[in-house]
């Protein structure tokens, strides 16, 4: 098995159940808020690792109880925490999570310490990025960072694994140059490429905008329909396992590490889609962002 390093974001969510999102102007009664370990790279690092993959984190937390509950979460599973600075005086990320009825999810993020990831921190480890095959990052550190480490990593011919979100409109286009695939949901295209993407040709269209800024494979998820994996030439659809969604918070984390995984063992592109859908539909199904993701055993059961 390969290894697999994941530079990005670690945060303490605040999840508030409520019965819809609330609109503006309102006041809601919630029912009530949650703590639980999150942020989208630590997520994808803890999926990997209790799907049991060899994972490795980079990335920054405070010197607060947010910082230390996230690296003793991580550890938990076994990932590899070395890369993760703590930061005297900086306040660990948060994210405000309000949770609805139908297991929709609207997130406010407040970087904090993920905003003090720096090109200096990966210098540092830039030995972990050299032993690993395969590079995954997300967009919540700060984006000179992320094109610092994709270049790095294209140069020495990892797997680059990018997570757009959240999805930015002013990327430059020669930051997609060399990153192997990336997994935006139907709004995060929508945002990259500028483009109304309502019916199935406007996504394929939408993703081979992308493929040719220079991204090898695009996988759009599209939640309850599926996936859809584009790549030079063909396209293909993935229907999605049929389950009663209580929060799908971190769905995308933990189908992109799953996805990641299987790479590390070897397995095809298609394999590694589909052990993501089946492990991003069992998260589907529990509370909460790291406290959603199962372990090997329960997605082969
Ligand atoms: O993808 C879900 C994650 O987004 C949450 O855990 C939250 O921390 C935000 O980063």
């Amino acid at each position: 098995m390969k290894k697999i390093v994941v530079v990005g974001s670690l945060n303490m969510d605040y999840v508030i159940e409520a019965p819809h999102m609330p609109v503006c102007g309102e006041t809601l009664s919630g029912r009530s808020v949650t703590l639980v370990p999150g942020g989208k790279g630590a997520n994808q690092a803890y999926a990997v690792g209790k799907l049991g993959g060899d994972v490795t984190m980079i990335g920054a937390v405070g010197r607060d109880s947010s910082g230390r509950a996230l690296l003793n979460n991580l550890k938990c599973v076994d990932v590899n925490v070395s890369g993760v600075a703590q930061i005297d005086g900086g306040t660990t990320g948060q994210a405000f999570i309000t949770v609805d009825d139908n297991g929709d999810n609207a997130i406010i993020i407040i970087a904090g310490t993920n905003g003090m990831v720096t090109k200096e921190l990966i210098d540092e480890h830039i030995q972990i990025i050299r032993e690993s095959a395969i590079v995954m990052m997300q967009l919540e550190i700060p984006y000179e960072v992320v094109e610092y480490v994709k270049k790095i990593a294209v140069k020495e011919g990892k797997t680059v694994i990018v997570d757009p979100a959240p999805a930015a409109a002013d990327l430059p286009d020669d930051f997609w140059k060399g990153i192997d695939y990336i997994k935006p949901n139907k709004t995060e295209l929508a945002i990259l490429t500028g483009l109304p993407l309502e019916t199935k040709e406007d996504l394929i269209q939408g993703a081979r905008t992308m493929l040719k800024k220079g991204v090898g494979h695009v996988i759009v998820t599209l939640g309850g329909d599926g996936c859809m994996l584009v790549e030079e030439g063909t396209e293909a659809f993935f229907p999605s396992h049929k389950v009663k969604a209580v929060d799908t918070t971190a769905a995308g984390d933990s189908f992109t590490a799953a996805f990641a995984l299987a790479l590390s063992q070897g397995k095809s592109c298609k394999e590694a889609i589909s052990l993501g859908q089946k492990v991003s539909s069992i998260a589907v199904t529990r509370k909460g962002a790291q406290t959603s993701i199962p372990t090997m055993a329960e997605v082969e059961m």
